[in-house]
């Protein structure tokens, strides 16, 4: 069954756009966007096709597009940024000095593994996800009473899960979008995801009633987002 597209109006939404996420969102209004989900390339080296996932000045470029995001984010709105812990730290730092966002949280994603073991090494089985307001008057949509760890426990997306694209590396699992993006923002806002890859920020977006705005370098991986969405995959 083909997912619902929400409709545009005014600002171009549910699009992903071809190009490099700084420079696109250059061309993005202020305060236009209600929250910003992303798990950006994590300087390991990942071949992405059309970018090298290896930067001597990783931590500084991070903070280049965040402080992208944080223009462009309404002054209710939110950012997330899924990363390997080790370098969550080092954009939380930096980010504090170079932004006005104000930290809400670091939230843990513990996920049961079964690669990466070592006889010399503690197995990873976390990343992490920085939680960031813009002002004070940001959403959180709880229920009355309702509360919310900051450890979430949650499969990675492997080879065989239903949900896996071909011709992806590494696919973030929809129900941990999905859980940011309802506890962040209410239907009809606009998400954006600077680094959309195979189109996971969008599908949810697609499925809970958000609309999408994703900046991806690869125009191969948008391919496969949009095919997503149409939910061919
Ligand atoms: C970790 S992946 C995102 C995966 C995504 N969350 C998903 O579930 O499919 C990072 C993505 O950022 C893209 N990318 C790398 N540099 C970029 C840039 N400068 N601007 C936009 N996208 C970029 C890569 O091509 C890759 O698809």
């Amino acid at each position: 069954m083909p997912l619902p597209i929400p409709m545009d109006d005014k600002m171009k939404t549910n699009v992903i756009i071809q190009g490099d996420c700084i420079k696109e969102m250059k061309k993005l209004p202020d305060n236009s966007i209600d929250l910003v989900i992303t798990d950006p390339p994590y300087n390991t080296g990942v071949n992405y096709g059309k970018s090298k996932d290896k930067r001597k000045n990783y931590i500084k470029w991070c903070v280049k597009w965040i402080k992208e995001c944080e223009r462009v984010l309404k002054s209710n709105g939110s950012i997330y940024i899924i990363n390997y812990p080790e370098n969550n730290a080092r954009i939380l730092s930096e980010s504090l000095k170079q932004t006005n966002l104000l930290f809400r949280n670091w939230i843990t994603w513990h996920y049961p593994t079964n690669i990466g073991h070592s006889p010399k090494n503690y197995t990873r089985s976390q990343r992490s996800i920085l939680f960031y307001s813009k002002g004070n008057k940001f959403k959180f949509n709880l229920e009355e009473g309702e509360v919310i760890d900051d450890l979430i426990r949650m499969n990675l997306v492997k080879n065989t899960s239903k949900e896996k694209v071909k011709g992806f590396p590494n696919q973030i699992p929809e129900k941990l979008i999905e859980l940011l993006v309802k506890i962040s923002s209410n239907e009809k806002d606009v998400v954006l995801d600077p680094f959309m890859g195979s189109g996971t920020t969008a599908v949810v977006c697609a499925k809970t009633d958000r609309k999408y705005l994703g900046i991806e370098l690869n125009p191969k991986f948008i391919k496969i987002a949009n095919k997503r969405l149409l939910g061919k995959e």
